[in-house]
């Protein structure tokens, strides 16, 4: 493995994005299997990995795609999914994104609030089709994790209240131009424990329980993604004991589960590599500078989030270290207090866990070109995305009008 990595670093330079394909179709297929016994469709949340490739994988194992935007519904579509397995999700949705989410035909849309909800009507009836939706409900279940990443609280903008999602049912199936065939509930990312999933998986049940009295016919039970994975110490949630939870809150409902996972399907899967630059030591505080940084990886930054770093290939004695990047801000670090042996130039840093919302998450910050990104299939790599030049990056202010200038 470790010669192997240099070997890709000598192919492909740093900063660098890798990601084991064999391991993330393992993972697909566990939480697959997971659901055996029930009608399931698992959707991945192209947000995580975004790559064409990496979606195109996920399509071939017949993988669904939720999609937030109109270029991820792109994508997914470009990458051989399926419309019929494709979801629409998102807060906010724009108009032209509504129309064209509905002329691709896609399975179906997730509404957020009644005022899209009615304009998601208003469209459908301008284009004479019928929109089939599902309404995300905030079930307000704390999901104790992040709560930059918690979502199904009643202070989180995310989903209706179970009152106002029931209203929004008995409006949609008197519609001409909506058929509300789902139910969706994403309670937070990174969860490590199940019960708030449960809790939440029946409520949401219920909900379909009384809609059924009212004849309103929920067919598939989305119950949104969030399935943790280890950074570093946690303990995760049992896939048999999620998938018999759900089993249970659903009983004696006709639904098809879906389930929308990113993180749990390729964090584990990828690693960011980068090289040496120098260290440094400032008034005793140790720094290794790398040629990795927050645009690339921001989510130490972002949410002080841990990823466990690893030097390849070096021994010698350990001393506390922070891995920084070349970025001007103080927040740009990849870990604190890492134990690292003494480095030199060139030597290579592998940050581990770094296949969900690491390059999807890349910015070009500092004017910094977004790193390459490889995939490993059966003992081979393969280029899935070009490291982006300078002229990539200024592409689109080059040809732009320049009249502006006074002489
Ligand atoms: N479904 C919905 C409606 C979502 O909002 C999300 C994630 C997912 C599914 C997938 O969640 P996952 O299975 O990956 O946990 N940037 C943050 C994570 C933000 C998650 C946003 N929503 C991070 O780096 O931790």
């Amino acid at each position: 493995m470790k010669d192997s990595i240099k070997e890709l670093v000598k192919k492909y330079d740093t900063p660098l994005y890798v990601y084991d394909f064999d391991l993330i179709e393992k993972r697909y297929n566990e939480l697959k299997s997971s659901f055996e016994g029930m009608k399931s469709l698992i959707s991945f949340a192209v947000k995580s990995n975004s790559n064409l490739s990496v979606i195109r994988h996920l399509g071939n194992m017949d993988a669904g795609a939720d999609c937030v935007s109109i270029g991820e519904i792109k994508r997914a579509l470009k990458a051989g999914i399926k419309p019929y397995r494709i979801i629409f999700s998102g807060v906010g949705k724009r108009d032209d994104e509504i129309k064209e989410a509905l002329l691709s035909n896609i399975f179906m849309i997730n509404l957020e609030s009644i005022a899209e909800m009615k304009r998601v009507e208003m469209i459908a009836k301008e284009l004479d089709i019928e929109a089939r939706i599902s309404i995300r409900v905030n079930p307000n279940v704390d999901p104790k994790t992040h709560p930059y990443i918690s979502t199904g609280l009643q202070e989180n903008k995310f989903g209706v209240s179970i009152d106002s999602a029931k209203w929004m049912y008995i409006y949609a199936k008197k519609s001409a131009h909506l058929n509300p065939i789902g139910i969706h509930f994403h309670i937070g990312s990174q969860l490590t424990q199940l019960s708030p999933i449960i809790e939440a998986s029946n409520i949401v049940a219920d909900l379909v329980r009384s809609l059924r009295a009212l004849d309103i016919d929920i067919r598939f039970f989305d119950v949104g993604g969030g399935l943790g994975v280890v950074y570093n110490d946690e303990s995760t949630i049992s896939l048999k004991e999620y998938a018999e939870g759900i089993k249970e809150a659903i009983k004696g409902l006709d639904v098809t589960v879906v389930c929308e996972p990113g993180r749990y399907l390729v964090a584990n899967a990828g690693i960011f590599i980068t090289k040496v630059l120098y260290e440094k030591v400032n008034e005793g505080k140790r720094f290794v500078v790398v040629d990795g940084a927050m645009n690339d990886l921001i989510r130490p930054s972002l949410y002080t989030a841990y990823h466990e770093i690893e030097a390849i290939g070096i021994d010698g004695e350990e001393s506390l270290a922070d891995v920084v990047g070349p970025i001007c801000e103080s927040g740009d670090f990849l870990g604190k207090d890492v134990s690292l042996p003494a480095l030199s130039h060139d030597d290579i840093i592998i940050i581990h866990t770094a296949g969900a919302y690491g390059f999807t998450m890349a910015s070009n910050y500092n004017t910094r070109n977004r790193s390459a990104e490889v995939a490993l299939s059966a003992g081979k790599d393969y280029l899935i995305r070009q490291r982006e030049s300078f002229d990539d990056v200024i592409r689109l202010e080059e040809s732009c009008d320049s009249s502006w200038q006074r002489r």
